[in-house]
């Protein structure tokens, strides 16, 4: 047996050592060491061996699986080594590789994310509503009589059930109020929408940002001052702020504020409303909510909102405001930081 054994080990190492590819490899392999395989079968053998052989034998037939098995294995990792150098022969490394689009921010979100983050600084937090909306919170909590031109279908969209896509994002300041009591500091970007005329200077879906503070003692001057310092914050710290009387429903006083800015082409620019938050609105809140949070004797508050379409506009320089959704790459691109 221990013959048997040296030839096996001398016939087993040979086909390795002259075997030409890996194919033929694994047939070696099964056929040496397969179940049925020629080692395999030799330690069957061993049960017919003597007490004193059989250690002997046993270590013999190891150290020929394991000289097998290592001769095996190098040939093994030679023809992957071949392989790989092959693959690697036919890769031309000097050709221009294949660049991955880089995505990029709508201005539109640059610009919210911009005025967001300095209001975070001035502990407001971000509030959300719904596009489609009720003609309460869009319009009869927000003091607009129902007269009012801005309820005109010509103005807005109203679904059949007598919903509407929301006007103006200061149906968020409703929601805010209905969900938390006092004091309440947020600040509110979203969709709006009108029934305009599409043309350069008017889309029938615009951005805004609205925002809402109100808490005991909130004056005149906290709006004044939180404004100011938003708008230098925004567009640079030269920017003037002109706060012309205006009417608003839903605030009294009212006021629009026109910013004029190095940023902005050293123009006063009509940019945003603004107001104490009317006491009709606390009290239209007020019986929503059956409590005495929103007293106007007890709390005061300012609101203002903006849109940012116009911003971008003259941010960036474009004339045309549908280049807002059109998604043209080309003017797209430019804003890939
Ligand atoms: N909602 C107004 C608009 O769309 C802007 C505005 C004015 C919002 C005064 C307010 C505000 O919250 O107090 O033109």
């Amino acid at each position: 047996m221990k013959l048997e054994l040296f030839q096996l080990q001398k016939e087993a190492l040979t086909a390795v050592e002259t075997s030409l590819e890996a194919t033929a490899l694994k047939e070696i392999r099964i056929r040496y060491l397969g179940k049925e395989g020629a080692i395999s079968r030799l330690s069957e053998g061993m049960r017919h061996l003597s007490k004193e052989e059989r250690p002997i034998m046993g270590k013999l037939l190891n150290e020929l699986r394991l000289s097998f098995t290592q001769a095996l294995e190098a040939k093994e990792s030679h023809f992957r080594e071949l392989a790989d150098a092959a693959a690697f022969s036919s890769l031309d490394t000097t050709l221009p590789g294949i660049t991955s689009l880089r995505g990029s921010m709508h201005p539109l979100t640059i610009l919210t994310d911009r005025a967001v983050q300095i209001f975070r600084r001035l502990g407001f937090a971000i509030a959300q509503g719904p596009d489609i909306e009720t003609q309460w919170h869009c319009f009869d909590a927000l003091n607009t009589p129902e007269h009012h031109p801005a309820r005109n279908d010509q103005d807005t969209f109203y679904l059949p059930d007598g919903r509407l896509l929301r006007t103006h994002t200061s149906t968020i300041q409703i929601r805010a109020m209905e969900n938390a009591a006092p004091p309440l500091r947020i600040i509110a970007p979203g969709s709006a929408y009108r029934r305009d005329e599409v043309d350069a200077t008017h889309l029938a879906q615009f951005t805004q940002m609205e925002g809402l503070y109100v808490a005991e003692g909130v004056s005149l001057a906290d709006l004044k001052g939180t404004l100011e310092f938003f708008f230098r914050e925004f567009f640079g710290p030269e920017t003037e702020c002109r706060f012309r009387p205006h009417f608003f429903p839903f605030t009294e006083p009212s006021y629009e504020i026109d910013v004029r800015s190095c940023s902005l082409n050293g123009k006063w620019m009509e940019l945003a409303g603004c107001g104490m938050v009317d006491p009709a609105v606390f009290e239209a809140i007020s019986k929503r909510r059956g409590d005495a949070a929103y007293d106007p004797e007890g709390v005061s508050g300012f609101a203002f909102g903006f849109g940012l379409d116009r911003l971008v506009m003259s941010l960036t320089g474009i004339a045309d405001i549908r280049m807002l959704t059109e998604n043209d790459l080309r003017f797209l691109q430019r804003f890939i930081s």
